[in-house]
């Protein structure tokens, strides 16, 4: 299984649910913070662009023009899947987005959360065409778009 260097709490590995996954190495304690979403802020037409030159998932929808892509100087937050019954959420902090746990998490554990992707994104190329989900919940909704996409 392959590995990478992460920070204390949590690692980098492949997922049951897609690809690579981050999971717990340590006990996480519910509502506190487990790592930023960080990477290089871009505009919807700057993020559309760099989608069409290498489409890449890792783009962070912050609000209606702006974009965090987690491949240029991300961390191991563009990782985290998404779940429909998820162990962590993303929280707006003034401008930043930090990843927070919704419950106790046990070592072992894969992080996910709610990607609660829209249509809105639709028309822009930065956002993926493909929204089946594959978490694996007893409640899966079979996809990772929100309620109110
Ligand atoms: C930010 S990446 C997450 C990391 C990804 N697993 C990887 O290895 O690069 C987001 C992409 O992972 C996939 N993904 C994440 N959660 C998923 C899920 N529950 N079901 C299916 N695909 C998922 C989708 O392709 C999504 O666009
Ligand atoms: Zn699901």
């Amino acid at each position: 299984m392959s590995r990478s260097k992460t920070s204390s709490k949590i690692e980098v590995r492949q997922s049951g649910i897609h690809g690579k996954g981050v999971y717990a190495t340590r006990r996480i304690r519910k509502d506190s913070a487990i790592i930023e979403y960080t990477g290089e802020r871009v505009s919807e037409d700057e993020a559309n662009e760099r989608y069409q030159d290498n489409p890449s998932t890792y783009l962070f929808m912050v609000d209606d023009d702006t974009f965090i892509d987690g491949l240029s100087g991300g961390n191991e937050a563009r990782f985290i899947n998404h779940s429909c019954e998820p162990n962590c959420v993303a929280y707006l902090e003034d401008d930043r987005v930090v990843i927070h746990a919704l419950k106790n998490i046990q070592p072992g554990v894969e992080l996910t959360y709610d990607y609660q992707l829209t249509d809105e994104g639709e028309g822009s190329d930065a956002t993926p065409t493909d929204y089946t989900c594959r978490c694996g919940a007893r409640r899966c909704t079979g996809t990772m778009k929100g309620r109110e996409a």
